[in-house]
């Protein structure tokens, strides 16, 4: 089993008290229709629970990421369609198209036309940019991304050093619309904004599964709303290659299935990603993970072979040879020609879990290694990345490693993505390697948001030296594709991403973790309507899954499910890449809001007393309506094809259900509590929260908090 596989292996918005009075601009109707079809219990269950925080007079703040500093003045610009938008510093086309971008998006978001005269006057203008510099043709890791922001009663002034500040600039208005009095407006406000960390990535694993172009393009959209500025694209695997070779042909044409970006797709995403502010980083992983290289070209391969596609995953055997020359020359070629399509300045090697096996089964590559006094595999591997590293350098590019590159010889210039441990972080800044971390931002092993969002690159007890601090550039969330399909990836990358991306912008002490989910589910809402489909595709799904005779209950369920972690989906499975990814285990999010949600209600139901009665009646309602779905849903569970393996979750609903009505009860006559209710029930909690079915309750921990506290009130009776 591999360490990255045993790694693997091992809200909803909160509404106004009285409803929703403040409401937000894109989000302000959607909050409504979307939360009653996203989790209809919750609805009514908990939607008078909390008050959203707002900042002085109508302004309520959903930017996400927060900006680094933030006045809120009074009084509002009004939008009244045709805005005015002049530049009086350079512009180019970048900026003419990200306005031309926003324009479009406030148009979809306020019904009202909204291009206005492309040159205008600054005494005109309604939207005055004023930018210095143009972008570099070619994104550099160390260009500026600042920018201000001044909102104005009459008018709003977006200035940045360059383009890049300008486009993060263009999101922070487009974050900024709010309805107010029957209109729609940008609050007064004073931005000034930069980011903490200048590496703030998404890696997609497209080599396991293969995600279609306008899945990566929806993508980039979405990080360039929330500010991610590296697109790490993993594209070659054992399960397969994707990317088109014109040297090389039989690399994708018999290691891929048909299923690979041609040239001119490569060169597309990558004229996009510029487009929006954002870098690519081709990742080529060797010399693991490399089957489907050697199933055209396997004289590469260290052992005979044959080779096909590898449907399983985990880790294999095979790897590169890299005692023959031949490797380096048809690598020196490959090299070159990706270079020539990926202009960025840094190229990954992968690098990871190569097991050395298929070294030490062959006498050559042993003779070899005793020659050149290398004891273990892991010495050879040093000197593949010192020559692959001298590759890179002819076709001027840093090179960027998993952290098992890390070992003595490996030289300076190379970046170290540290993904296992936090050792390696704090080993290759010792050392004077650039980092940037992982770990903490794996989204396929099914963590909460609040879970990545609260794992800080450079935590406040890092004890890093300030040099060592510099070293970190920054941080990638990772999604591997073990388990995502075109029709599940949005669902799991999405809102986790969002709230990751303001961990890598955002200032260390934007750390309240109400707030960032109040803010990340208008966020949500937000991208799905941007063209993501975290929200709508879930729902897509369980329509499919349940059939025309569907019944709405069936949402209600799914709302408070998610799946199980990753390492217990594989065991439970035995997922390989034929496996079909279209189960309820893939139409529930990980997170779900209602999780969130329900934490809140329970936590400020408990936090006063005497207990708020409209908080209990909305429990008491919550915990009445699990019990229905229960009766409803799982005798048509039980017939239904693809949910019968899922029904035992329904009746589990009700039992839920049934402890928490309990657990209110006890909390209000305590003296009637069975004595060992509370033992028994987390008893039965436990057994509930076992992982024999692919989806768990997501919402077990907030109830087990009731339960404890309704056997607490009984013993300090006695
Ligand atoms: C990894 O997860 N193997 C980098």
């Amino acid at each position: 089993m591999s360490i990255r596989t045993m790694s693997r292996f091992a809200w909803f918005l909160r509404p106004e008290r009285q409803g929703f009075p403040q409401r937000f601009s894109i989000a302000g109707a959607r909050v409504l229709c979307a939360v009653a079809v996203f989790s209809p219990a919750f609805l009514h269950g908990a939607s008078d629970l909390g008050a959203a925080p707002s900042q002085g007079g109508e302004f309520v703040n959903t930017l996400m990421p927060q900006p680094s500093s933030l006045t809120v003045q009074s009084g509002a610009f009004p939008l009244n369609g045709a805005l005015t938008v002049c530049f009086t510093g350079v512009h180019d086309k970048m900026l003419d198209d990200a306005v031309a971008r926003a324009l479009g998006q406030f148009e979809e978001e306020t019904g009202m036309a909204m291009s206005g005269a492309p040159a205008c006057g600054p005494a005109q203008a309604q939207l005055q940019i004023d930018v210095q510099h143009p972008a570099e043709a070619v994104q550099s890791i160390d260009e500026d991304d600042s920018y201000s922001l001044v909102v104005g009663k009459d008018r709003v002034l977006l200035q940045a050093p360059n383009d890049l500040g300008a486009l993060h600039g263009l999101q922070t208005l487009l974050q900024l619309v709010q309805e107010q009095a029957g209109g729609y407006v940008f609050p007064a406000v004073s931005i000034s904004d930069k980011p903490r960390f200048k590496w703030r990535g998404l890696m997609i694993d497209c080599g396991r599964h293969f995600e279609p172009v306008p899945v990566i393009l929806r993508t980039l959209d979405g990080m360039a709303a929330v500010k991610l500025n590296v697109f790490h694209w993993h594209l070659t695997e054992d399960q397969g290659f994707r990317a088109e070779s014109l040297r090389f042909p039989k690399l994708q044409e018999m290691g891929s299935d048909g299923l690979y970006y041609t040239q001119s797709e490569m060169r597309e995403v990558v004229e996009y990603a510029h487009a929006r502010g954002i870098r690519v980083v081709p990742e080529f992983d060797m010399p693991g993970h490399s089957t489907s290289w050697f199933v055209g070209y396997p004289q590469l391969a260290s052992g005979p072979g044959p080779y096909h596609v590898e449907r399983v995953f985990g880790v294999h055997d095979a790897a590169m040879d890299p005692t023959q020359e031949s490797t380096y020359v048809f690598l020196d070629a490959f090299i070159g020609e990706m270079a020539g399509i990926f202009p960025d300045a840094y190229m990954h090697i992968g690098g990871d879990e190569s097991n050395g096996k298929q070294w030490l089964a062959n006498p050559k590559i042993r003779a070899f290694m005793r020659k050149n006094g290398m004891a273990k595999p892991a010495d050879l591997q040093v000197y593949f990345n010192r020559r692959l590293l001298a590759i890179l350098k002819k076709y001027h590019k840093h090179m960027v490693g998993w952290d098992e590159i890390l070992a003595p010889g490996l030289p300076k210039d190379a970046v170290v993505q540290s993904w296992r441990n936090l050792d390696s972080l704090r080993m290759g800044t010792e050392e004077g390697y650039h980092e940037i971390l992982s770990g903490p931002y794996y989204l396929d092993h099914m963590e909460s948001a609040e879970e990545h969002y609260l794992a800080d690159p450079l935590p406040a007890n890092s004890g890093f030296s300030a040099a060592q601090e510099n070293l970190v550039l920054g941080g990638e969330i990772c999604m591997w594709g073990e388990h995502i399909s075109a029709q599940t990836i949005d669902s799991r990358i999405w809102p986790r991403a969002a709230a990751i991306a303001e961990r890598f912008w955002s200032p260390a002490g934007v750390r309240d973790v109400n707030d960032m989910y109040r803010r990340l589910w208008v966020e949500s809402l937000r991208l799905d309507a941007l063209g993501l489909e975290q929200i709508s595709g879930p729902q897509r799904m369980l329509r499919e899954l349940g059939g025309s005779a569907s019944p709405t209950e069936l949402e209600a369920l799914a709302s408070v499910l998610e799946p199980v972690s990753f390492g217990q989906r594989y065991s439970l499975q035995k997922t390989d890449q034929l496996t079909p990814l279209n189960g309820l285990v893939d139409a529930v999010v990980p997170d779900p809001p209602a999780r969130h949600a329900f934490a809140e209600s329970v936590q400020n139901y408990l936090a006063t007393s005497p207990a708020n009665q409209n908080d209990q009646a909305a429990l008491e309602k919550l915990f009445g309506s699990w019990r229905q779905t229960a009766s409803k849903l799982e005798p048509f569970m039980q017939s239904s094809p693809r949910l019968v393996g899922y029904a035992a979750r329904a009746q589990e609903l009700g039992q839920l259900g049934q402890i928490g009505q309990e657990a209110i009860q006890y909390l209000n006559a305590p003296a009637g509590e069975p004595s060992d209710w509370e033992k028994e029930t987390l008893a039965r909690m436990d057994a509930i929260h076992e992982e024999r079915i692919l989806v768990r309750f997501a919402i077990l921990d907030p109830l087990r908090k009731l339960v404890v506290a309704a056997g607490a009130s009984r013993s300090h009776l006695q």
